[in-house]
């Protein structure tokens, strides 16, 4: 699928294990996490734009890249999306952060909208969206669709685990956004969550149930 990148990379993959296992607890869960979006945000930034710039080294003067354009938008997905900020503020960290908040309503599984901040102007920036988790794809679409209603053109989504029918979704609902998987995993449960899965991000990041 165009735009759609599956990550290989064999620390991606141990560290999604680690996180699965039941007796991970929070601050593990938190520091993988955190590991894991480092080493996929590597990924999903190497397509970032360059410019030559003149500097001095200690030596002489000399043109030399460095990434160019507006900075960096990250938005994480409230909660779980939080605990992969610090991941790519550690590679960029002039990054701008902004914040949108979604529940699953339990029983429909649909989305509902509690925040949305993001910075302004959004739409000359790369905005990267981060969740850790892609099931049914309404969070995800929700989100973006408020990222684009806001002005938002580059957008890149950033999900540690998908389900096929989320995936399959978002993809289809926007065709335009780069979506970066960890692990893409089997299936949906009649609860809508993904099996094998890892359980309840947000509360395997936060300590709550
Ligand atoms: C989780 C997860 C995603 C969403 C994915 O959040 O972090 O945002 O579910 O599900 P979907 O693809 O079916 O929409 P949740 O709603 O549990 O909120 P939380 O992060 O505050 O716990
Ligand atoms: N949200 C989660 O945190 N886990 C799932 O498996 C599905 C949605």
């Amino acid at each position: 699928m165009e735009n759609v990148f599956m990550m290989d990379h064999p620390l991606i993959q141990h560290k999604i294990s680690m996180l699965r296992m039941k007796e991970t607890g929070t601050n593990e869960f938190r520091r993988l996490v955190e590991e894991i979006a480092v080493l996929m945000g590597y990924e999903a930034l190497r397509d970032l734009p360059l410019e030559e710039v003149e500097v001095e080294t200690p030596i002489e003067a000399c043109s030399t890249p460095m990434i160019s354009g507006k900075k960096l938008a990250v938005v994480p997905v409230l909660r779980a999306g939080l605990g992969m900020v610090n991941g790519i503020t550690t590679l960029v960290p002039s990054a701008k952060v902004g914040h949108i908040g979604l529940y699953r309503d339990p029983k429909t599984h649909k989305p509902h909208e509690y925040y949305c901040k993001l910075p302004d102007p959004i739409d000359q920036r790369t905005i990267v969206v981060l969740d850790p988790m892609l099931a049914t794809g309404g969070s995800a679409v929700a989100a973006v669709d408020f990222i684009k209603q806001h002005g938002g053109k580059r957008i890149k989504c950033m999900f540690i685990i998908a389900a096929p029918e989320g995936l399959e979704l978002l993809h289809r609902t926007h065709p335009d956004v780069q979506i970066y998987v960890g692990h893409l995993d089997r299936e949906l449960n009649e609860h809508a969550y993904i099996c094998p899965g890892l359980g309840d991000a947000g509360d395997r990041i936060f300590g709550t149930k």
